[in-house]
């Protein structure tokens, strides 16, 4: 039998990272497809394939890690606006995905869950959508939220819109409106907020983006374009992270 001594000490760099101070919940702007694929003068789509590869990388090593929560923008309100090809290969893509990967994320105990206008989506999404959370809805690991057809905007006026639909019949009073209560009208009730948030490709912007439940959260812009992005990457900003002094408005006393 062949003995390999240096396989014995090579540390799994997962565990170089601080494991009492992992962020409960990340949530990822996965941008820079596009401009991955320019740069090798393939097509948009490619860039588009390329980033469900590094998803997939990034969900494993959440797994791994025990984060609670990955919420990852997959489509916004505004992508509708891109050419009709790009949104038939970004559909069709999770839709892939979605049949590819169930039986891999079921195998680590991942739960899918969606925020966003679900019911805009074409029919195929929605019906693999269904399937995979029905299938993962008991499992206890990794709560794998995707953001499809999603508009931090849209999700606030649509909590308005229930919060005073109850207060008109009755069973809610306006004084009785609280911040507990608003989050619980969002998509993302019952979820802790992002600790947090993960953008690629440089970009300093929010895009309309969980508007209300990143009001805490810790940014970190990253250089690399999404599909360049993994397992190295995403250690590194946890790794920022944990160097960030939390004080959520308030002042250190010691
Ligand atoms: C931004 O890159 C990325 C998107 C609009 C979509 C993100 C989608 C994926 C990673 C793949 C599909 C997702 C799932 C869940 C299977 P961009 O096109 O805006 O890049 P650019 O700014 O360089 O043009």
């Amino acid at each position: 039998m062949w003995f390999k001594p240096w396989k014995q000490n090579k540390v799994d760099p997962l565990d170089q990272v601080v494991r009492d101070r992992l962020p409960r919940h990340i949530a990822i702007i996965m941008d820079g497809n596009g401009r991955w694929a320019q740069k090798r003068a393939l097509p948009r789509s490619m860039g588009h394939r390329a980033g469900v590869e590094a998803l997939r990388k990034v969900v494993k090593a959440c797994s791994k890690l025990g984060i609670e929560v990955l919420t990852v923008y997959a489509f916004s309100t505004e992508n509708w606006k891109r050419p009709k090809d790009e949104v038939g290969v970004l559909m069709t893509l999770l839709t892939e995905y979605l049949r590819k990967e169930l039986q891999e994320l079921h195998q680590n105990n991942v739960l899918i869950r969606t925020m966003g206008r679900i019911a805009d989506l074409p029919r195929e999404a929605q019906h693999e959508l269904e399937h995979s959370m029905e299938s993962t809805r008991n499992n206890t690991g990794l709560i794998l939220n995707l953001a499809l057809n999603y508009g931090g905007r849209s999700e606030i006026i649509d909590a308005v819109r229930k919060l005073s639909k109850d207060v008109l019949m009755g069973k809610l009073r306006i004084e009785e409106i609280d911040e507990e209560g608003f989050s619980k009208a969002l998509f993302t009730s019952g979820l802790p907020d992002p600790d947090l948030l993960i953008r690629t490709s440089g970009e300093m912007r929010l895009s309309n983006f969980l508007l209300w439940q990143l009001a805490y959260t810790e940014i970190v812009v990253v250089d690399e374009l999404w599909p360049d992005f993994g397992q190295k990457a995403l250690l590194e900003a946890i790794k920022v992270y944990q160097k960030r002094d939390r004080r959520f408005g308030g002042i250190h006393t010691n």
